[in-house]
C-alpha cells in the first residue's frame, strides 16, 4: 500500500512579536527540512501598502472587502507581488511599518488571508506570523513562540535599517516596537499570544543562528520520529 506519511510533510508554525528573529529562523528551518517558507507578515504588508496607496482606510470595511476580492497577491521565492507589481522592497519601508497593524487588525483582511495561507500548506510549510499556531494552523506538528525583549528587538531593527543605508533613530524604533506589540497583542481578532501546545523560545541572548539551530533541531527530530 502507498505510504502517506512521506507525502504529508510537517507544518511548522512560528509566532512572535516583531524583531524576535522569526523570519531568519523560519527560513533556516525550511531549508533544513526541505519544505517551503511562507512569510505571512509580507502578505499583510502588501495588502496594507496597496490599500493605503489607493486611499482605502483600514476602518472602511466595505471598501476593504470589495478591493480584496480582486487584489491578486503572488508569493515567489523571497518575493511578493500585488496585482502583478513586485512590492518586495517597498513593503519593508517605515511607512508600511507604521500602517500595517491597523490593516492587520481588520476581520476582512484576516479572513481573506487565512484561506490563502492554508492553501500553501499541502506540501508542508514553515510559516511565521502572529496567529500561525492559534488560528491558521492550530494542528501544526510543531508550534514555536519566538520572543525577545523589546529593547533587543529594537536594537536589531535599528541595525537592519543602518545596514540598508536608511536613517534610523533607536528611541523612535523602540517606541514603535512597543506600540506595535501592544496593538498586535490587544486586538480583538487573532491577538498575538502563545498557542496551546507551543514551545516558547526567548532569543534575547541568542544570535539568529543559535535560535535557528534550536528550532531546526526540534523540527528535524520531529521528522525523524515521524518517519520511523
Ligand atoms: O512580521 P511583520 O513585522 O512583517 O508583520 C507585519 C504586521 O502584520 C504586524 O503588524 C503584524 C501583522 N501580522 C499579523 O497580524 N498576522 C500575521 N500572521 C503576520 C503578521
Amino acid at each position: 500500500m502507498e505510504d502517506k506519511t512521506e507525502d504529508k510533510r510537517i507544518v511548522v508554525a512560528i509566532d512572535g512579536p516583531a524583531g524576535a528573529g522569526k523570519s531568519t529562523v523560519a527560513r533556516a528551518v525550511a531549508e533544513r527540512i526541505g519544505v517551503p517558507y511562507l512569510d505571512t507578515g509580507a502578505l499583510y504588508r502588501a495588502i496594507a501598502l496597496k490599500l493605503h496607496e489607493e486611499h482605502i482606510m483600514p476602518d472602511d470595511g466595505e471598501r476593504v472587502s470589495e478591493r480584496l476580492k480582486d487584489l491578486r497577491l503572488e508569493v515567489g521565492r523571497g518575493t511578493i507581488s500585488a496585482d502583478g507589481v513586485d512590492v518586495t522592497a517597498e513593503i519593508r519601508s517605515a511607512l508600511v511599518d507604521g500602517i500595517v497593524s491597523a490593516y492587520a487588525a481588520r476581520p476582512e483582511v484576516r479572513d481573506a488571508l487565512t484561506g490563502l495561507q492554508r492553501a500553501q500548506a499541502a506540501r508542508g510549510l514553515v510559516a511565521d506570523g502572529r496567529d500561525m499556531g492559534t488560528v491558521v494552523f492550530p494542528d501544526a506538528e510543531l508550534k514555536i513562540f519566538l520572543t525577545a525583549d523589546a529593547e533587543e528587538r529594537a536594537r536589531r531593527r535599528y541595525k537592519e535599517r543602518l545596514e540598508r543605508g536608511e536613517e534610523a533613530d533607536y528611541d523612535d524604533i523602540l517606541k514603535q516596537v512597543k506600540e506595535r506589540d501592544r496593538y498586535d497583542m490587544t486586538r480583538e481578532i487573532a491577538p498575538l499570544r502563545p498557542a496551546q501546545g507551543c514551545i516558547i523560545i526567548d532569543s534575547s541572548d541568542m544570535s539568529a543562528e543559535e535560535a535557528a539551530d534550536a528550532v531546526a533541531s526540534l523540527a528535524v527530530e520531529f521528522e525523524r520520529q515521524r518517519k520511523r
